[in-house]
């Protein structure tokens, strides 16, 4: 038990009691005994480290000094923050946030993190080992006490029980105490009725209250306050419960794959803009479509308990307002996030297995959360089963709208994540069978949208060849609405199409936007699905799509020809093309064109059809690069369609490069380069390239192609299986001048015809460094790692050098002198937080030339998946296998996480440059093999005739891709 007879100001900034501060203080001192010369964790409040005390003796706020006392006698000392290294010291004073070059402590600040509870604690290092751990609870209270009427923290709503009755309301409250109360009245009533709940579940930072309001009135909008503390009201909220069953007008906006505001990777490119656009228009229900937090690769807030925290925070504008109903992505359920945590947080009704499913009613729609993580995993059949009773109950009550939702998409043509065709078979013959008009999925960056579609997976069949509009008897259209804000780990982008014509069953794709979907049902026989897409970059999100499913028949819809407009200008030119506006069946239709961007100017923006329009596109104030924009395209309320106009300005936006890497970094334009030996000639971007091919010394690519590449990247000399570069010889060109040219095709059968000129120079001595470009892999608790770059003159001669660095975390060494030299490369990860990390080591001759050799560093989580060994063929008492001294015959395996697909072992052998020794393809994960009958064993793996040191390499393959572990172990005899 901590004792508290010793407070820090609540502000430092305030020092109103500043005098009592200071009696307390003495008093304190003058309790404490004579501290013995032991090393202890301290903090004070000033970077001078004056006046300290033990770290668990008060709740912090703001900034304070940590630091550990009495430790000369160490060389190291590393900190860590509820097990992660937050600092690495390599002298006296050993500070937790660092020491100043005149040796004050830097400040460490608390408001960086969330109130609660912190481990802290400290290794000290003699001689490369830890002689003594300090440990330390922090406390860190910077919130101020409740107020009347202030926000209920992470404050969100759902439906347990029958949605048009009722509201159940969660809400975070950082204080002990706080009663689970909820007052609430219907909108426009005085008296406040008042109810009771639970604790749902607590974390290291305080609880999560559950009040399920019940007997409420259907489609009524209510009022309603959580409790903060003791007779603390939050400020008043409203919702609304669902209407009753029966024709009403309803809405929903779905969303997914939304990650956290402010990734330290910029890949949140469009979050905090499709929050604010969900939230102005205020629906009455949010589905969500998996894939929140994204805690694998964002650990700022070190905790999942405080990245799910993060993520309610920021849907509070939304979710405090409207009911949300989550279905669960891969990242919820694997990925080192798990089921059992997130679904503590949301409220939903009970369904199948653990609320894994579940499914509940608004008006005459049905929707059902189905629990579909990937596009390798199937349905267990009882998942299935239970699926079709829901579905034909629902169609037994009267449910018209039938409206299924999952994470991952059983269409998809986007490379990041292709079809989950396991859940396309099993859920196909499900949803036909059931009438099930439209499925919403999300998972792959990007959006696609099928034609309604009978008999899936065997033919998927197009049951109307309408754009828009569809009736009672046609098939089922499943959507793809993503992402919600956060672009792909893999592309670091939105997902890149398979093809660069869409399949057959495709109506519509987008992969240049973030997306969500507005579903709006009316209480007079229609479903429309609009979908729109956020630049989030503050713009007005477009309309991209939109389809409809109609009782009362379909209007003729209004086709545009072509489906998408491509144009290319040369800056400063103005280009046009023409558009015909017809109506189905020949149907004159009066129609409104919305969604004009700037830059193109429309001969009609209204009219009648038939109708040729003509687009202009002035780029005389563009800059070289890529426009788009959609057309929406309407005939009253009861017809639209959408038309991408992409303009290109400039051949120049494609371009040829060079880099002396093969991954093609720190490239520059191959327009007057000067080159020597091997280099690394592109295109670039590939953004809507199928297809390059490369003419060497034909800048109007007329005659014998050197080089055709069907698949980016686009590489002169090819591309490696691993998507690297390989390398052009400029040996095989005469010294001199020489032109490249190379035509792009573009998506919608444009070419492009870029050219560039060079110098070849072999024969003139150059600065070379070998390797030309170094890679640093590190793994926590490993922060340090050194290579060497070996830099001379082609010629042998012997010029001054200078060399440095361009960032804090690559050192150099040494920094100056005569070529040849072998630089010393130093990435020190200490002060990273996990992430990847670019830099140049750049070096100057003497000669005046200069080089850059670019540094890449990962910093990666510790693997999840480890080397085990067994001297049983069951596997039982398993130690790891790295360090381990064996004997005999050994059963060793990688123990079995969720979501591995394929393990393939390597027997000394690290770099993996030989064939595996084994694959296995499902589990158990053995290194000798699985026995096939049950209860499958493992079989054992000799050792007779190793001696020595040996390793074991095992690839591991999930849906994140390939990763390594490696178990290093001796044989003894
Ligand atoms: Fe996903």
């Amino acid at each position: 038990m901590v004792r508290r007879f010793f407070s820090f100001p609540r502000h430092a900034r305030s020092l109103t009691c500043a005098t009592g501060l200071l009696l307390t203080l003495f008093l304190v001192l003058a309790l404490l005994p004579l501290r013995a010369s032991a090393a202890e964790l301290l903090v004070s409040l000033s970077s001078d480290r004056s006046s300290p005390q033990s770290l668990e003796t008060a709740p912090l706020q703001d900034q304070v000094y940590i630091f550990v006392a009495d430790a000369n006698a160490v060389d190291q000392v590393r900190f860590y923050l509820d097990g992660t290294l937050v600092k690495t010291e390599n002298r006296v004073p050993w500070d937790f946030a660092g020491t100043t070059p005149d040796d004050l402590a830097y400040a460490y600040d608390t408001r960086n993190l969330v109130d609660g509870n912190y481990q802290v604690s400290a290794e000290l290092y003699q001689g490369g080992s830890v002689v003594q751990t300090l440990q330390g609870l922090m406390q860190v209270a910077n919130q101020p006490p409740p107020e009347p009427g202030g926000e209920a923290g992470q404050l969100h709503t759902g439906w347990q029980g029958n949605p048009s009755g009722s509201l159940a309301v969660m809400w975070f409250s950082p204080l002990a105490g706080t009663p689970a109360t909820v007052s609430y009245r219907r909108a426009g009533e005085s008296a406040w009725a008042q109810a009771s709940g639970t604790v749902s579940h607590s974390t290291a930072d305080g609880q999560y209250l559950l009040v399920n309001l019940e007997g409420l009135l259907a489609d009524t909008r209510y009022e309603f306050r959580a409790a903060l503390a003791p007779d603390v009201w939050s400020r008043v909220y409203e919702s609304y419960t669902a209407p009753a069953p029966g024709p009403a007008d309803f809405d929903a906006i779905f969303v997914a794959d939304t990650g956290l505001v402010g990734r330290l990777d910029g890949l949140a490119t469009g979050t905090e803009q499709v929050i604010l656009e969900i939230a102005q228009r205020n629906p009455r229900l949010v589905l969500l479509g998996g894939d929140y937090a994204y805690f694998n690769t964002d650990k700022r807030y070190v905790t999942l308990e405080r990245s799910i925290a993060a993520w309610f925070d920021q849907m509070s504008a939304i979710a405090s307002r409207s009911p949300m109903m989550p279905t669960y992505g891969n990242h919820e359920v694997l990925l080192g996030e798990g089921f059992d945590t997130w679904v503590n947080y949301f409220v939903t009704p009970e369904g199948w297995n653990g609320r894994r499913m579940y499914s509940f009613d608004a008006g005459e729609a049905h929707f059902v959360s189905i629990f579909g993580l990937n596009e390798y995993e199937q349905l267990p059949q009882e998942a299935l089963d239970w699926l079709s009773a829901d579905l034909a109950a629902a169609r037994g009550r009267g449910q018209r709208w039938l409206v299924p939702y999952l994470h991952a998409a059983p269409f998809s043509e986007g490379t990041n994540h292709s079809s989950a065709l396991p859940l396309r078979d099993q859920l196909g013959p499900i949803f036909e069978a059931a009438g099930v008009q439209v499925v919403l999925t999300a998972h792959d960056q990007s959006y696609e949208r099928t034609y309604p579609l009978v008999n899936v997976p065997a033919t998927n069949t197009p049951t109307s060849d309408n754009r828009h509009c569809y009736g009672p008897e046609d098939g089922v259209s499943w959507l793809k609405v993503a992402p919600g804000g956060k672009l792909s780990n893999i592309s670091l982008d939105f997902s890149p199409w398979r093809t660069s014509e869409p399949p057959a069953w495709t109506v519509f794709r987008n992969n240049t936007l973030h997306h969500f979907a507005h579903l709006s049902v009316t209480a007079t026989g229609t479903l429309d699905v609009d979908v729109f897409g956020v630049e989030g970059d503050g713009s007005v999100p477009l309309q991209i799509d939109g389809v409809r499913y109609s009782f009362n028949g379909c209007a003729p819809e209004v086709v545009a020809q072509p489906r998408q407009v491509t144009l290319l200008a040369e800056p400063g030119e103005a280009v046009s093309e023409s558009l015909s506006v017809t109506g189905g069946d020949g149907a004159a239709l009066a129609f409104d064109i919305s969604q004009v961007p700037g830059w193109l100017s429309l001969s009609q923006v209204s009219g009648v059809t038939p109708a040729s329009i003509e687009l202009v596109a002035d780029a005389s104030s563009l800059a070289v690069g890529e426009y788009r924009g959609i057309l929406q395209i309407t005939a009253g309320e009861d017809s639209a369609t959408w038309v991408p106009v992409v303009l290109r300005v400039g051949a120049s936006s494609y371009g040829l490069w060079v880099s002396n890497s093969p991954e093609r970094t720190g490239a520059v334009p191959l327009e007057g380069a000067i080159l020597q030996g091997e280099q690394y000639i592109f295109t670039s971007p590939d953004t809507d390239v199928s297809q390059v091919r490369f003419y060497m010394d034909d800048p109007t690519g007329t005659g014998v192609v050197t080089k055709t590449e069907n698949v980016p990247p686009f590489d002169l000399a090819g591309t490696a299986a691993d998507d690297t570069a390989y390398p052009y010889d400029t040996g095989t060109l005469a010294d001199g001048g020489h032109e490249l040219g190379a035509r792009l095709t573009v998506s919608g059968g444009l070419e492009v015809l870029v050219s560039a000129g060079f110098m070849v120079t072999n024969d003139v001595p150059q600065l070379d460094a070998t390797p030309g470009s170094v890679l640093f892999e590190l793994t926590p608790p490993e922060s340090l790692a050194q290579q060497n770059v070996l830099v001379q003159m082609t010629d042998g001669s012997n010029p001054n050098y200078s060399a440095r660095s361009t960032a804090a975390w690559l050192g150099v060494e040494p920094l100056a002198g005569v070529l040849p030299e072998t630089l010393v490369l130093t990435a020190d990860a200490s002060a990273l937080s996990p992430g990847q990390y670019q830099a140049d080591v750049v070096i100057e001759a003497g000669t005046g030339e200069q080089l850059r050799v670019p540094v890449s560093l990962v910093y990666d989580q510790p693997s999840l998946y480890t080397l085990a060994v067994s001297l049983a063929a069951d596997r039982s008492n398993p130690v790891p296998l790295d360090g381990s001294s064996l004997s005999g015959e050994v059963y060793i395996f990688v123990p079995d996480i969720d979501g591995m697909k394929r393990v393939a072992f390597y027997l000394d052998d690290p770099d993996r440059l030989g064939s595996p020794i084994k694959v296995e393809n499902r589990a158990p994960w053995d290194f000798a093999g699985t026995v096939t009958k049950p209860p499958r064993d493992a079989y054992g793996f000799s050792l007779a005739g190793l001696a020595g040191q040996h390793v074991i390499t095992a690839v591991i393959t999930d849906a994140d891709g390939d990763e390594i572990v490696h178990g290093v172990f001796d044989v003894s005899p």
